[in-house]
């Protein structure tokens, strides 16, 4: 049993105690590397508090431990070989449906748009779509919110038109998986309106309703209290989310039987796997209670150490696994906010039967700092970031590699704000997702080199997450200026503008309120340059790479250091080794030249790709990288 006094060591050991010790470090901005050593090994978990400059509570603490204790599973050893697996090898493409490509004109992309671009996504060399959701839904979030899960959103077409899609998916070779949103539902959903309506209906216990004077203190993603209060009813209900989108209960075995039945469904139709939206977030400590002040000062949401990774997660995980996934043989990728290398290690080793893969996110922004920070990230964190993971996921797991999605800025951007480099840190980005270890998942227009886009008001913003932080910046009395410019930094709205095809699919695009010449600008800068389609080029090239040496995939990982490739430096070199050839692979993760890895031995390797052209083999260029095969 682990206590209040409980050594910082002990508490590392445990996979959820590491995790957890891990983000809270992050969330305060220090480096986690602190945590290995020997005399902060030997201090008691109050320690912690020291970090935390005075944040955490006593709430917190005893959720902690209570976590801890809840959680006695360890992960396997992973020391075994590789287990192959299409999925493993496949590169998948997000697609983003109401921005992707709109074949009728009506300014949103549809599932006609999709198909007609099935070909190119083919050339490209991409394996599988990941399609964000397609089902009805009033589209507070995009469909996120979804109303009916076996409807096509009208507005995306019907569901012929998803069969057609399907069949042409699957005509060139391709697989397609869908969005599974089942954390919650629209507040439109007939079973929330009849739960809301009949407080003697089954459905008054598929979600959490409460006296208005009983729910507790957690708030939404989306700012404000979690719970919305229905007068006329005079019941609360919570929602992690926006207020219409109402958490399941999943507790409750009609909600899994039901949730597990429309998936079967799907699968029969012929889909093949899911991505599993905030799937960690699925069971709650029963009695929902309160949240603590501290972690929500520090991670910026109360409740969450009840939810993140609850009682009944792997629970859950594996009975969806047995009687849907399994009997299928489909895919599972898990959207896991929160879930770290440990406990990724937990909902992924493959002997568990719970998730195939996991989306976590910790290494999208730099420790201390959050998506909305106007800040330039730093690639080396991300070096050293994922070269623990692969270091230490064990062969059993397998991971992600991903830079976007419709929930964040681009990362090129992030890179660099000022725009300079733009190009370089792209080709950097997609040599390393095309080569490190883990499936690459790229979302739409990272392959056309689409970078953030410069809103100049909350107008040309729809994002229902940016509208409810506005307002709270405002109520906590930011200026209006001050506000929106938080905003433009992190808001998701940047990964949703409509992919730049033609003229004519900027200028209708479903930022209807974006300006004729602002859109314009985006086509100009985005679809007349020929960068663009050189970064085009750089990713065919890298995929057709990848698919040609399985090294590439299955191959060892080996971080080379020294020569100004540790830590302090901007070099990242990494070998991928098997019986069947190696590579080398160097980068520049910075903007100042610096002399390349492999200078001494020229004469042994041949330059399979590199960024850019005609370069001197001795030195890399701001942000260069290149790959090389060894002469067998
Ligand atoms: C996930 C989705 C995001 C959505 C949220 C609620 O994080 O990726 O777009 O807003 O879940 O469903």
């Amino acid at each position: 049993m682990y206590t209040l006094n409980s050594r910082i060591r002990d508490i590392y050991a445990h996979p959820l105690g590491h995790d957890m010790l891990d983000r809270i470090l992050y969330a305060a901005g220090v480096p986690r590397t602190l945590l290995k050593n020997p005399i902060v090994g030997s201090m008691r978990l109050s320690w912690l508090e020291t970090i935390a400059s005075g944040k955490l509570d006593t709430t917190f603490f005893q959720s902690f431990i209570d976590l801890l204790n809840m959680h006695p599973e360890k992960p396997g050893r992973g020391d075994g070989p590789v287990k192959h697996a299409w999925w493993k090898e496949a590169v998948f493409y997000q697609i983003y449906p109401r921005s992707f490509c709109d074949s009728d004109g009506d300014g949103i992309g549809d599932l006609k748009g999709i198909l007609s671009k099935l070909d190119y996504l083919k050339s490209l060399g991409v394996d599988a779509l990941w399609l964000s959701p397609v089902y009805d839904s009033p589209n507070d979030d995009n469909g996120y919110d979804i109303r009916d899960y076996e409807k096509i959103m009208a507005e995306f077409g019907t569901m012929e038109d998803f069969e057609e899609l399907l069949a042409g998916v699957h005509e060139r070779g391709m697989r397609l998986i869908m969005d599974l949103v089942v954390n919650h539902t629209s507040d439109e959903h007939p079973w929330f309106q009849e739960g809301l309506h009949d407080p003697t209906s089954k459905y008054r216990g598929y979600y959490f309703f409460r006296n208005p004077d009983q729910t507790n203190n957690w708030t939404s993603f989306f700012s404000g209290p979690a719970w919305n209060t229905y007068e006329e009813q005079n019941v609360s209900a919570l929602h992690l989310f926006s207020k219409k989108q109402m958490d399941f209960n999943w507790d409750n075995p009609d909600v899994r039987d039901d949730v597990i039945g429309m998936v079967n469904r799907w699968l029969d139709r012929g889909v093949d796997g899911f991505r599993m939206d905030v799937i960690n977030y699925i069971s709650k400590v029963p009695g929902l209670p309160e949240g603590s002040e501290g972690i929500a000062e520090l991670i910026g949401f109360k409740g969450i150490e009840h939810y993140f990774y609850g009682p009944k997660l792997h629970e859950y995980l594996h009975e969806i696994h047995e009687r849907a996934f399994a009997p299928h043989n489909a895919f599972s990728v898990g959207e896991c906010p929160g879930v770290g290398l440990m406990t990724g290690r937990l909902v992924t080793g493959e002997e568990r039967k719970e998730l195939d893969m996991i989306f976590s996110f910790d290494h999208l922004d730099v420790p201390g700092h959050v998506r909305y920070d106007d800040y330039a990230f730093d690639l080396r964190y991300y070096r050293d970031y994922i070269t623990d993971w692969m270091e230490n996921y064990g062969n059993n797991c397998w991971m992600s590699l991903f830079y976007n999605n419709h929930d964040n800025p681009r990362m090129s951007s992030k890179v660099r704000p000022d725009g300079s480099y733009i190009r370089r840190v792209q080709k950097l980005l997609l040599v390393m997702q095309m080569t490190l270890k883990g499936t690459p998942f790229l979302f739409q227009g990272d392959e056309m080199g689409l970078a953030n886009y410069s809103f100049t008001s909350m107008d040309e913003i729809t994002d229902v997450e940016a509208h409810g932080y506005h307002k709270e910046l405002l109520e906590k009395g930011k200026t209006p200026e001050e506000a929106f410019s938080i905003i433009l930094s992190g808001t998701r709205e940047h990964a949703r503008v409509p992919l730049p095809w033609n003229r004519e699919s900027m200028k209708e695009s479903v930022l209807q309120m974006t300006p004729a010449e602002r859109a314009e600008k985006h086509i100009t800068a985005f679809l007349d340059q020929k960068e663009s389609e050189e970064i085009r080029t750089a990713c065919r090239r890298l995929i057709a790479l990848r698919k040609e040496y399985s090294t590439l995939i299955y191959g060892d990982f080996h971080r080379l250091m020294g020569r100004g490739y540790e830590e302090s430096g901007y070099g990242f070199a990494y070998e991928r080794r098997s019986d069947e050839a190696v590579f080398r692979v160097e980068c520049n993760l910075g903007e100042k030249t610096i002399p390349a890895y492999r200078s001494k031995e020229n004469g042994r390797w041949h330059l399979v790709y590199g960024t850019l052209r005609n370069r001197k083999a001795e030195e890399l260029g701001p942000f260069e990288a290149r790959i090389w095969k060894k002469e067998q």
